[in-house]
């Protein structure tokens, strides 16, 4: 046991589901933020182009406002700083003006047109700034805010757009790395108390049951949840039970096994014994003596090959038939003669099975069969009623009825029909007969069923391959 804890335990902490879910959870996390991580930079780094725009724009229309569109050469210098660009013009539809710009045109590396790029244009342009960019000069051009048809042009170092896009990129990514851990913290515990711990009720309850299956008090299940993981306990739970009945059944066949087989083992050597004594009854001088004594002695055989048998192939198993081709009114004859040995309380025998009707089967298993079911009968008809027995051929089939006028099966047997010692109906008998009997005719690839039964008596029917 407490190596298969210990086995358990350690699967809990490396492999364990809760530690799977922390870690797949940050991770689809991660994901999902890394999906709005670059387009939501892209749309910052244009925010921050239009912004610069938009500044330029003002300070060229301060320098428009003074005469001559002249400034002294402090405040040029100073409307540049604070916009924090190199040049800017403004274009009109007729003419190019530009209004604020260093003395030596610099050398432009990449053109931005705000006017016609795209959002995968964006994105691209932003991811090549944050991987390689820095020491370029751009010039960005924009629709200018304060005129309708003019636009605005401006030249800018890459630098401060670099540095402005790795701040704001550093900032979602810290955030990101916050909702990921506080979600993957929270889902996290949710899974754990939803699904891990029931899981490991069930296995605690699982163990204890491998264990001792017979006995063990076993540790509660999750089964008043209403969900899919009680429905899973309550199966398990009712698995459990029946098969704690099926052990308790088995349990009690093996000890019956043994004592038949003890049994019999016995009961031969007393019937060995008989044998003997009643040999000696057929030089008995009373002829009605002389007369019973070869059915008595024919008993005697087949109660001793019977302990044979079950001693050799075990007490629930039967030998597998051995066929020969034998008349039924013969064996039906004999079968009446058993049961109806006492005139005065068996019921009259009716055989109407013809001569020449033949069976192609193991003769003593049919006996039985035939035994059982006419035992059943007479005591259900008793001595004021009839049994009969009837054959015949039905295609294939050779259909052979037990037919009594007793008052029928009870409810109980009926309900529990060839099942073994379920179906005892009546003080004195165990419940075996007809589930011997089922048994026998299902061993000859035959069936045997109930066709009637009533007040008016009862009929079982047996078919068998002709
Ligand atoms: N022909 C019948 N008429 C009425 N009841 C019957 C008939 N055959 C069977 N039964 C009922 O079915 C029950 C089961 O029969 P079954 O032969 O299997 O067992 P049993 O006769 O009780 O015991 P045994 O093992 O000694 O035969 C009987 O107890 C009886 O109540
Ligand atoms: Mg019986």
């Amino acid at each position: 046991m407490s190596g298969n804890a210990d086995s358990a335990r350690a699967t809990s902490i490396r492999r364990s589901l809760s530690s799977r879910l922390l870690i797949l959870t940050i991770g689809f996390v991660m994901l999902a933020e890394v999906m709005i991580f670059v387009p939501s930079v892209a749309r910052y780094r244009e925010s921050y182009l239009t912004q610069k725009l938009d500044e330029a724009n003002l300070a060229a229309l301060s320098v428009l406002a003074a005469p001559d569109a002249m400034v002294s050469e402090e405040l040029r210098k100073l409307l540049l700083q604070s916009v924090g660009v190199e040049s800017v013009v403004m274009k009109l539809p007729q003419r190019r003006m530009l209004l604020l710009a260093h003395d030596m045109p610099p050398q432009i590396d990449q053109i931005f047109d705000l006017r016609t790029a795209g959002a995968f244009e964006m994105i691209g342009d932003t991811l090549m700034t944050l991987v390689r960019g820095g020491d370029r000069k751009l010039r960005i051009i924009g629709y200018a805010t304060t005129a309708a048809d003019a636009h605005v042009e401006i030249i800018m170092s890459e630098r401060p757009l670099r540095q402005a896009l790795l701040d704001y990129g550093w900032n979602i990514f810290t955030l990101s790395l916050f909702i990921s851990i506080v979600s993957a913290t929270l889902l996290f515990f949710t899974l754990r108390w939803m699904f891990v711990r029931p899981m490991r009720q069930m296995t605690r309850n699982m163990i204890a049951f491998r264990e001792n299956p017979e006995t063990a008090e076993l540790p509660p299940l999750p089964t008043d949840r209403g969900d899919e993981i009680a429905l899973a306990s309550n199966e398990l739970m009712e698995m459990e039970r029946n098969l704690r009945q099926a052990l308790v059944q088995k349990n009690h066949l093996a000890a019956l096994g043994t004592a038949v087989a003890k049994i019999s083992h016995d009961l031969r050597n007393i019937l060995a014994t008989s044998q003997v004594v009643s040999e000696l009854l057929q030089d008995s001088a009373d002829p009605a003596v002389r007369r019973l004594t070869p059915r008595l002695l024919q008993s005697l055989d087949r109660a001793i090959a019977l302990c044979d048998r079950s001693l050799k192939y075990g007490s629930a198993d039967e030998p597998p038939p051995s066929p020969t081709r034998f008349q039924l009114r013969k064996l039906v004859d004999e079968v009446g003669g058993t049961v109806t040995m006492d005139p005065d309380q068996s019921p009259r025998w009716q055989n109407n099975i013809e001569e020449e009707f033949q069976l192609y089967a193991d003769r003593d298993q049919i006996y039985r069969v035939l035994m059982n079911l006419a035992r059943n009968a007479v005591q259900a008809a008793g001595p004021e009623g009839e049994v009969c027995c009837s054959a015949r051929e039905e295609g294939a089939m050779a259909v052979i009825r037990v037919s009594d006028t007793g008052g029928g099966l009870p409810e109980h047997a009926r309900k529990n029909l060839f099942r073994a010692f379920a179906g005892k109906g009546r003080d004195g008998g165990t419940g075996l007969g007809l589930a011997i009997a089922r048994d026998l005719i299902t061993a000859h690839g035959g069936t045997i069923e109930l066709e009637r039964t009533g007040p008016e008596g009862t009929c079982f029917r047996i078919t068998l391959p002709a």
